[in-house]
């Protein structure tokens, strides 16, 4: 059973969500959350270790200072921002990845969760309900170190014994904490804008259709397989996983029932690319059947809930 838990990428968009789930589950001295940057807040964060996962000496300590068996491996450099500098993505998804693992392997650890992304899939892969085995080509650094990661942790399973398991998230939205740097973004950060009455400028073209999730059912997804019976499994560490999907105009459709006024233009940049080369919907009928998969949150209960509660974060009245 999982102990000790450490989560590195905990302070991103995930980890400031997962962390205090797994600490109400597990108590809160058990979860320690681990980041290459400072809180701005440590005493809210605690226990906080700041550990860059480049630095492979920092994470042995980190694990024998803690006790760790478990390491939720959130650290990482998401679509958008690996392209524009695709060597950081390359050293932090890639290198950094290895040494979880191969702290992992010599620590003996009784889990490691890596989440993987609809990043992995390729211009190639058939776009519509995805399947879990496909064409894996991606164009994008970021694809390209989650399919390298979920080959690694198949590895790392099959030659060591290593409990490693993965899903491929789609875009994650949230309403306590921004997402860092990836395509999917827009679906957050027009929230914002509408409910402080600014127009947005989407970065996507408004048809662009691509496979949505909300946080909750987000973290729902990645405790559940990280507590799954691993006899159950037949795959590993690539569970395609389905909630809602969505283009921007769909979303600005949705958002205009509470808040009529909000204006958007479209002005499609570089990451329209990386959108076009992402599959609309997934087929989830592995993670269905391995380990019970299920989401909670589909489009309108999603804005239902992000604009209930980003509004009281924010001060603003909704009707
Ligand atoms: P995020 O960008 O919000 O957070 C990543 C965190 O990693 C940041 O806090 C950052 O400071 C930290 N980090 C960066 N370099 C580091 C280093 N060298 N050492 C230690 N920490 C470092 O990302 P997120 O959205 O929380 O994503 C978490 C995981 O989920 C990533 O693996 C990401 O690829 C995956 N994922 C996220 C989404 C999404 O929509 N948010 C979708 C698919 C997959
Ligand atoms: N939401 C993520 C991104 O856009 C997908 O992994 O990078």
């Amino acid at each position: 059973m999982m102990k000790r838990i450490l989560i590195t990428g905990g302070l991103g968009q995930i980890g400031s969500s997962l962390a205090p789930f797994l600490r109400n589950k597990y108590g809160r001295e058990n979860v320690i959350v681990a980041d290459v940057r400072e809180p701005k807040d440590v005493e809210k964060v605690e226990p906080f270790v700041k550990l860059d996962v480049l630095d492979r000496n920092a994470i042995d300590k980190a694990i024998g200072q803690y006790d760790i068996d478990t390491i939720f491996h959130l650290a990482a450099i998401l679509s958008a921002k690996g392209e524009l500098n695709p060597q950081l993505a390359f050293r932090v998804n890639i290198i950094g990845y290895y040494n979880i693992l191969e702290a992992g392997r010599e620590h003996s650890l009784e889990r490691i969760m890596f989440p993987s992304s609809i990043a992995a899939f390729g211009p190639e892969t058939p776009k519509n309900n995805t399947p879990n085995d496909t064409i894996l080509k991606p164009r994008t650094i970021y694809g390209i170190s989650k399919v390298a990661g979920e080959l690694l942790g198949l590895y790392y399973w099959e030659k060591y014994g290593l409990d490693v398991r993965g899903l491929r998230y789609p875009g994650i939205i949230s309403w306590n904490s921004l997402p860092g740097g990836g395509t999917t973004d827009y679906a957050v950060d027009m929230f914002y804008y509408a409910l402080r009455g600014e127009k947005y400028v989407c970065f996507l073209r408004e048809d662009t259709v691509l496979p949505m999730m909300y946080m909750p059912d987000a973290i729902k997804a990645i405790t559940m397989l990280a507590e799954a019976n691993g006899s159950r499994l037949i795959h590993r560490t690539d569970f395609n996983i389905q909630a809602m999907s969505f283009a921007p105009k769909d979303l600005v459709e949705e958002i205009r029932k509470y808040i009529p006024d909000f204006e958007v233009e479209y002005r499609p940049d570089y990451r329209q690319k990386i959108a076009d080369s992402w599959p609309k919907s997934l087929d989830d009928s592995a993670a269905k059947e391995e380990w019970g998969w299920r989401p909670d949150y589909d489009l309108s209960s999603m804005v239902k809930d992000m604009i209930k509660n980003l509004s009281k974060k924010l001060g603003v009245e909704v009707q």
